[in-house]
């Protein structure tokens, strides 16, 4: 069969962080999801990648963009759940169905906060998690994940 991987990823953002840069931001700091798109887009552009990036506030949508990823042959999955990642077992089931490579991240470090955030379902279905590097996560995750589809980097 052939191989009908195609250079994109997706970078999917849960719920409230389109309130980026507005909430909490002792927490999660100043950066919008404007920002975190824009770095998105650049650190996937150094290995040949583009950035398809979403948000939703909706679950239902989420596991919705993760099936589409399959459909559309992508190379790769960053998502940052939100709190569905602490409740969600659809959304760790919709990336083990689907079988894409993904990354976890998360822009504080969930376990310096409370208990609750400790557990992540997304995280037993992804192959790597990130936490606590703010916006930064996100350049990471991607360059972790180019890494392990075997996206190289653009002299
Ligand atoms: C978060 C951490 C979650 O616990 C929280 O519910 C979020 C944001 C993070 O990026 O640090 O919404 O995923």
């Amino acid at each position: 069969m052939a191989n009908t991987t195609t250079n994109t990823i997706y970078v999917l953002n849960g719920p409230n962080l389109n309130l980026l840069g507005i909430r909490e931001p002792e927490t999660y700091g100043h950066a919008t999801l404007a920002d975190v798109e824009k770095l998105c887009a650049a650190a996937a552009a150094q290995y040949g990648l583009t950035a398809d990036c979403r948000q939703s506030n909706s679950e239902s949508e989420l596991i919705g963009y993760i099936h589409e990823a399959r459909e559309k042959h992508v190379a790769g999955i960053v998502i940052n759940g939100g709190a569905y990642s602490h409740t969600s077992i659809a959304l760790h089931d919709a990336i083990v169905g689907v079988r894409i490579p993904t990354v976890e991240v998360h822009v504080s470090n969930v376990y310096t906060r409370e208990s609750f955030r400790h557990h992540s379902f997304i995280a037993k279905a992804a192959f790597a998690s990130l936490c606590g590097f703010g916006i930064e996560g996100y350049r990471l995750a991607i360059s972790g994940l180019a890494a392990k589809i075997g996206a190289n980097a653009i002299a």
